[in-house]
């Protein structure tokens, strides 16, 4: 390969790329590594797809829907929409079988503990991706599903208020929420996770493979010996019953196109999805939370009450605080499975949950779907009709039904005034009895306006 040799010549890069490709890795380095890679892979793919969608979408609230659809007319559109919504899934999985075969052959102890942190945030960057993502088609899912995940983020004790008003760029969801969530989507996120990204795979690649634990170790103990000393030993003998790098790469290629079929797969069977139009007055319209977040709704759902938002923030940053610091407090020398019973039994406990979680949020009541528009109808007055708007914007619809539409979490609304007085749906709302969140941070006009919405429902 001439051409090869001439730009070697200029750049040099034939010893780096035989200290990558032959460097050794160890033995027993199986399919469950590929899990890695194919992630990587994925994130290439929507990186590619993601580009070619940010040529024709336009990030206004009353284009972008109608740009969504242009792309859908145009060739191979639909599918590179397809692609990326559905790659998106299946990057999750693969993110999530990445971080649980670490956690299971125990790669994040010593010296790989940064890699996990890294990896972590990664974790919760992939996640911001897919909530900043999910509102762009500005379809009713995208826009419901948005307005349910911001109030969520309002529950926040303390910078709760901020936080919608900084994620919504307001109090209602409107253009402000669109540019704002496509800036993180496009520029903020992806900026981060190249950055990550990078480290992570320098990590990786400076730091070698880990070799996934044995029951019995390799070389026998030496006394005296230092912690670092015994690894480089053990990892020595590991590099030494391997082959090389690229060995294994015939695995990582297989694997990523096996899953790039299983998307191609998923567009042909499903096809990508796009609702009706965003729609700020479809009462009720109960939006389902994307599948890879129905373990969270349904978490949430167990700890509503008038200790909500404590208790969310404080589930939510123990919980993730565990799982960025596992390196830090799982210091023991042990990697196989049976030899650390209690992570092992802490790992299963945790997937368990998810997998409950994500079954009882997938099979919770569906509510009556289909939107009503009241805002359409005459009777009510203006004052009424931003009632009406607050009602939306705070997601009341999510738990309970309106004339035909709505969520069946809490009591049926329909005819709410001819049940209680004004005084006592203010008091529910402010300190509510039971299961549903308190509201307090409605401003006094909305609230006016919620409640002489609310006093016309006889
Ligand atoms: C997370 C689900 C959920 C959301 C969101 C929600 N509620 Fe409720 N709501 C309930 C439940 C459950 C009850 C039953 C009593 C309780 O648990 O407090 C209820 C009770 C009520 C009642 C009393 C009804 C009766 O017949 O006793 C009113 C009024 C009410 N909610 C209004 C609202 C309004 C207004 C909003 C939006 C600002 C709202 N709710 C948002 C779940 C919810």
């Amino acid at each position: 390969m001439r051409i090869f040799d001439w730009a070697d010549e200029r750049l040099r890069f034939k010893p780096l790329l035989r200290a990558f490709l032959d460097r050794p890795i160890p033995a027993n380095v199986g399919w469950l590594n590929t899990f890695g890679s194919a992630t990587l892979f994925l994130l290439i793919v929507q990186i590619v797809t993601g580009i070619a969608l940010t040529l024709v979408y336009v990030p206004a609230a009353d284009h972008a829907y109608q740009s969504v659809q242009y792309i859908d007319t145009l060739p191979f559109g639909a599918l590179v929409r397809g692609i990326h919504h559905w790659s998106a899934s299946v990057l999750v999985v693969l993110i999530g079988l990445h971080a649980l075969r670490v956690f299971y052959h125990a790669a994040y102890k010593y010296p790989r503990e940064l890699s996990w942190v890294v990896g972590a945030i990664l974790f919760v960057v992939v996640l911001g991706f897919a909530f900043t993502g999910y509102l762009l088609p500005w379809d009713l899912k995208a826009y419901w599903a948005t307005v349910v995940g911001t109030n969520v983020a309002g529950a926040a004790p303390f910078i709760g208020n901020l936080a919608v008003q900084l994620l919504r760029g307001g109090p209602a969801m409107t253009t402000a929420t669109l540019t704002r969530f496509y800036g993180l989507h496009v520029w903020v996120l992806p900026a981060t996770l190249l950055l990550l990204v990078g480290l992570h795979l320098f990590m990786v690649i400076r730091q070698g493979i880990a070799a996934p634990p044995r029951a019995v170790a390799l070389t026998d103990a030496v006394p005296g010996e230092s912690r670092r000393e015994r690894y480089e030993r053990e990892y020595a003998a590991e590099k030494r019953s391997g082959h090389p790098f690229y060995q294994a790469l015939l695995k990582d290629a297989l694997v990523a196109a096996v899953l790039f079929l299983v998307v191609l797969a998923l567009v042909a069977a499903i096809g990508v999805p796009l609702e009706a139009q965003a729609d700020p007055s479809a009462v009720g319209y109960v939006p389902r939370p994307e599948w890879y977040f129905l373990d969270l709704f349904q978490l949430l759902w167990y700890v509503s009450g008038p200790a909500e938002p404590l208790v969310v923030f404080a589930i939510a940053t123990i919980g993730f605080l565990l799982f960025i610091l596992l390196p830090f407090y799982d210091r023991g020398w042990q990697r196989h499975p049976r030899r650390r019973p209690i992570a092992s039994l802490a790992g299963i406990g945790v997937v368990l949950a998810v997998v409950v979680l994500t079954y009882q949020g997938a099979t919770a009541p569906t509510p009556t779907s289909g939107a009503v528009n009241l805002a359409a109808s005459t009777t009510l007055t203006v004052g009424q009709r931003a009632g009406l708007h607050v009602y939306q914007v705070e997601g009341c619809g999510a738990c309970h039904l309106l004339s035909g539409s709505g969520g069946n979490a809490g009591p049926e609304l329909t005819h709410v005034a001819s049940r209680l007085s004004t005084t006592e749906i203010q008091h529910q709302i402010l300190s509510p009895r039971d299961k549903m969140p308190a509201f307090t941070d409605i401003s006094p006009s909305d609230m006016t306006n919620l409640l002489n919405f609310l006093s016309t429902l006889h």
